[in-house]
């Protein structure tokens, strides 16, 4: 069911199904909770499944001088937090987040850490962005607020799915476009001069003690195995899968294959 609560300037809109334990999913980049519907179907029989639309994204809104002035990654992670104490739910969450969603889930786990049970990292990384990929960011954060987001979109797509999935998919080519088109310019600007700010958490990653699972697609161009395997290394009670035929887009490339991992993690973590 979707929902939605104001949250100071901003009304933040999420998907809230199943019940039992919370289990929140974080999108990424530029996309919405939309990004979750097959983890979202699978796994409301087992929890209560919570995917926000981060601020500006789907049908949430976006602050007043958010575009120009960035969304910091500590921010969104305010956000969730505020939407939790919203909604009533007090307990430890199972947190999960997906490229820029895990960007959002190491601000949250370091700085509220009595309100997670335990973190999934889909295809993320936690370094901080290299000067050059910095200024590349703020140079699309302007070009997408003066001419749309068309240019991005069509160079980011090569990127976010396997060769096989760009070849052989249509479907799935077709709604994840879809979800990267219908983000608003404004959304995307501010998300990209956040992402541009954040930190590299690398040093950080053991005061994390909370179970871990780990999902990266075998061909994930963005935040590679190899990257997410080291990020592994650095966590303390950690469960590493590689997802077979898919590339950064996991969720959507074999959602049958992450909303299995999901699940048997949710179970586990929840003594069932
Ligand atoms: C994402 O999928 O959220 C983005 O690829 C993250 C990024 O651009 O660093």
């Amino acid at each position: 069911m979707i929902k939605s609560v104001q949250l100071d300037t901003i009304q933040l809109t999420y998907s809230d199904s199943g019940s039992g334990q919370p289990v929140v999913l974080l999108h990424g980049f530029p996309l919405d909770h939309a990004m979750w519907t097959p983890q979202i179907v699978a796994l409301s029989d087992h929890a209560r499944v919570i995917a926000p639309d981060l601020r500006g994204f789907g049908q949430s809104t976006l602050g007043p001088q958010d575009a120009e002035q960035g969304v910091e990654m500590h921010q969104y992670a305010a956000d969730i937090l505020g939407l939790l104490d919203k909604i009533g739910v007090k307990e430890p969450v199972i947190l999960c987040g997906f490229s820029m969603g895990g960007y959002i889930l190491w601000q949250f786990a370091l700085r509220y850490p009595e309100r997670v049970k335990a973190i999934v990292l889909c295809d993320t990384r936690a370094v901080a962005d290299t000067a050059e990929a910095r200024e590349g960011r703020i140079k699309t954060a302007d070009e997408v607020l003066r001419l749309g987001t068309d240019s991005l979109v069509a160079g980011m797509l090569p990127k976010m799915l396997s060769k096989a999935t760009l070849s052989q998919r249509p479907e799935v080519v077709r709604q994840v476009t879809q979800i990267m088109r219908s983000c608003q310019p404004a959304a995307v600007a501010a998300a990209l001069r956040g992402m541009a700010e954040r930190e590299d958490v690398t040093a950080k990653l053991a005061k994390i003690s909370q179970p871990a699972l780990i999902i990266v697609g075998t061909e994930d161009a963005i935040s590679p195995p190899a990257e997410m395997r080291s990020i592994s290394e650095s966590l303390s009670h950690v469960q590493f899968v590689e997802i077979p035929e898919a590339g950064h887009m996991t969720t959507m490339e074999n959602a049958g294959a992450v909303s299995e991992s999901l699940q048997r993690f949710v179970t586990e973590m929840t003594g069932g």
